[in-house]
């Protein structure tokens, strides 16, 4: 580790810790541990996570960090404060927003999501992409799942921190989330080395519908077995556990996941009309030619069975078109 990189640890550790004591035990804090409390955290959980409250100061943050001795410009560079453009002088940047620490995967602080507490833009205002911190060569939480991860060889996917937060302190523990982003092919493979399967549990909107069916993609390329959560009402995995609670989330929700292609088949059909012939076929066509990267015969079986019924079409010429299929790909 570089010594620039060592004393940026040390910076997101002081603040980690600073902002964690203000929101835990101080007035300064209150607005941060209000608003964590409305949206149902245990005081575990802010613990576990180490979630704090960043004051609305202009140079509470910046004077702490002066007096342990960290240069300002290395501060501002990886976004803990800010340089005013007309006078040159650096402030605060993460100002009446509860922190969240963005652990790497051996635990360490490398950046913050920081949360608005009213309506405010950004909804969350990250650190910047750096050499340390590159959103998408790292899953939030890894370091605390990973045990849980093994344990089941099984992760639970998410998009955002208080759906991993909801779900960690309601029992599924399993859990880690892309922070908004993409997944990418780096996080897909990190993945596969602990898992067979990854339960992709995005929001219940249509962006993550279209989110879900290209993780799907990527994890399958590196060989992850893929299921799918299915959220109603166009919930997110934290409003669903917060609407209908942990249990109900682990049965009605994770337990009760889709296989990909019964995701893949509801999702098709967004494209298609099918009451009109024509879109019907092609329809069908997609969907027999995703079945056929099925190996196993007995799961294509069924879904033909499925399709047989749905569409009036036989099983036989179902299955010999999916024969086809399979022998252009080898
Ligand atoms: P969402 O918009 O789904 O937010 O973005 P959320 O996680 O449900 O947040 P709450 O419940 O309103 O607090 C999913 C994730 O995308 C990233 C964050 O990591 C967020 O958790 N994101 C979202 C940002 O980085 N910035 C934003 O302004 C919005
Ligand atoms: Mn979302
Ligand atoms: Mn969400
Ligand atoms: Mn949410
Ligand atoms: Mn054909």
């Amino acid at each position: 580790l570089s010594q620039e990189n060592q004393q940026v640890l040390s910076a997101h550790e002081w603040l980690t810790k600073l902002y964690h004591h203000l929101i835990r035990f101080t007035k300064d804090g209150k607005a941060g541990y209000q608003y964590l409390k409305e949206r149902g955290i245990t005081d575990e959980a802010i613990d576990t996570f180490q979630l704090g409250f960043a004051p609305n100061t202009k140079d509470f943050t910046a004077t702490f960090l002066e007096k342990k001795g960290f240069h300002q410009q290395l501060l501002v560079k990886f976004g803990l404060l800010s340089r005013n453009q007309e006078d040159g002088s650096v402030t605060d940047r993460f100002r009446g927003r509860v922190i969240y620490p963005i652990r790497n995967h051996l635990g360490k602080t490398i950046a913050f999501g920081a949360r608005a507490i009213q309506d405010q833009e950004p909804k969350y205002l990250n650190s910047p992409e750096t050499e340390l911190f590159q959103k998408g060569k790292l899953l939030y939480n890894f370091d605390l799942a990973k045990k849980h991860i093994r344990k089941t060889s099984e992760a639970i996917l998410f998009e955002g921190y208080m759906d991993v937060i909801s779900a960690y302190q309601s029992g599924v523990q399993n859990v880690v989330a892309t922070m908004g982003t993409a997944l990418t092919e780096l996080q897909a493979k990190l993945l596969k080395r602990y898992v067979d399967t990854v339960i992709i549990c995005y929001d219940g909107d249509n962006a993550g519908v279209e989110a879900t069916y290209k993780a799907s993609k990527i994890l399958q390329q590196v060989g992850c077995q893929v299921k799918i959560a299915h959220i109603k009402d166009g919930l997110d995995p934290d409003s669903y556990i917060k609407k209908y609670g942990g249990e109900a989330f682990k049965k009605e929700v994770i337990d009760a996941s889709d296989t990909f292609i019964s995701f893949y088949m509801r999702y098709l059909k967004k494209d298609y009309n099918l009451s009109l012939e024509g879109d019907r076929i092609r329809y069908l066509e997609q969907v027999l030619m995703e079945l056929a990267n099925i190996e196993s015969s007995i799961e294509r079986e069924f879904y033909v069975k499925e399709l047989s019924t749905e569409f009036d079409i036989s099983i036989d010429t179902l299955s010999s078109e999916i024969q086809h299929y399979r022998q252009k790909t080898g």
